[in-house]
């Protein structure tokens, strides 16, 4: 139990949600001699995997951290590259939508994004939104302190239009205006390549997630490992505050 060989789950124990900082393809490109946006393909190829695996083992919703409000910083090149591929993930998705039993959407400021991709955005969570699988959610020009202002300034607009009143705004109603609206809070954060931040991602939700961290990175992250990850979630003492024994 618990080795590599042979992980056996509590399959009355998986995570609804699992969130992924999905970091490491500069790197994994760099140590193969290869352009940096090949490492970011590769990495989108590696969260297709993932997600089926996480479907299969009865997952209900995964968010993959894919663009920071900070990765603008990033030299044009490099930002130009991540959107490019964007566009023919979302292309491909498009296509092949029939097939797939995946609903995707999408959190994050995405506003900022090029017209045709808040278009082809817009077209795939159409496409997939009465899909019965899991919910890929992908954060897109997402950081846990924009949402949080967007959502601030969504109920300040609604107090000040005499809709509510200071009194109203509970814990449950400030989520409710998250992008992540309607989505149960992720019981497991994974994030690979060795770092252990949070780089701005789900501030709010985060709240009581359990935190896994991998040194692998993000485009060697294999099935095994997310299976490895929920193992060590299921042995975690969860005490939410409390006391277990
Ligand atoms: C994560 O990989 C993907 C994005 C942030 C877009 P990185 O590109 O951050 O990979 P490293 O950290 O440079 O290795
Ligand atoms: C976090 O990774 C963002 C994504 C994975 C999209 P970064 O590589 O941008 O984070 P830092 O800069 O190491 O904190
Ligand atoms: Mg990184």
């Amino acid at each position: 139990m618990g080795t590599k060989d042979k992980i056996e789950l509590d399959m009355e124990n998986i995570p609804q949600h699992i969130a992924i900082i999905m970091d490491g393809n500069g790197r994994w490109a760099k140590k193969k001699r290869l352009m940096k946006k090949l490492g970011h393909k590769a990495g989108a190829d590696v969260l297709e995997k993932i997600t089926n695996v996480a479907r299969d083992l009865g997952v209900m919703h995964i968010t993959a951290y894919a663009f920071s409000t900070e990765n603008w910083k990033r030299s044009e090149e490099e930002v130009a590259g991540i959107m490019d591929l964007l566009r023919h993930y979302l292309k491909d998705h498009i296509r092949n939508a029939r097939k797939r039993s995946i609903k995707i959407d999408v959190i994050g400021d995405v506003t900022r994004l090029d017209e045709d991709i808040q278009q082809q955005i817009l077209t795939l969570k159409e496409l997939t939104k009465d899909k019965p699988g899991i919910n890929l959610h992908i954060a897109l020009n997402y950081g846990g302190r924009n949402e949080l202002l967007r959502a601030i300034k969504k109920i300040a607009q609604k107090s000040n239009d005499g809709e509510i009143a200071p009194d109203d705004i509970t814990e449950d109603y400030i989520s409710s205006h998250l992008d992540t609206a309607g989505v149960p809070d992720p019981e497991l954060l994974i994030r690979t390549s060795g770092e252990e931040r949070i780089s701005n991602f789900l501030l709010w939700q985060i709240a009581y997630s359990e935190f896994n961290f991998s040194d692998k990175l993000w485009p060697d992250y294999t099935g095994e490992d997310l299976k490895q990850a929920i193992w060590e979630y299921q042995n975690r003492d969860r005490r939410f505050g409390g006391r277990n024994s």
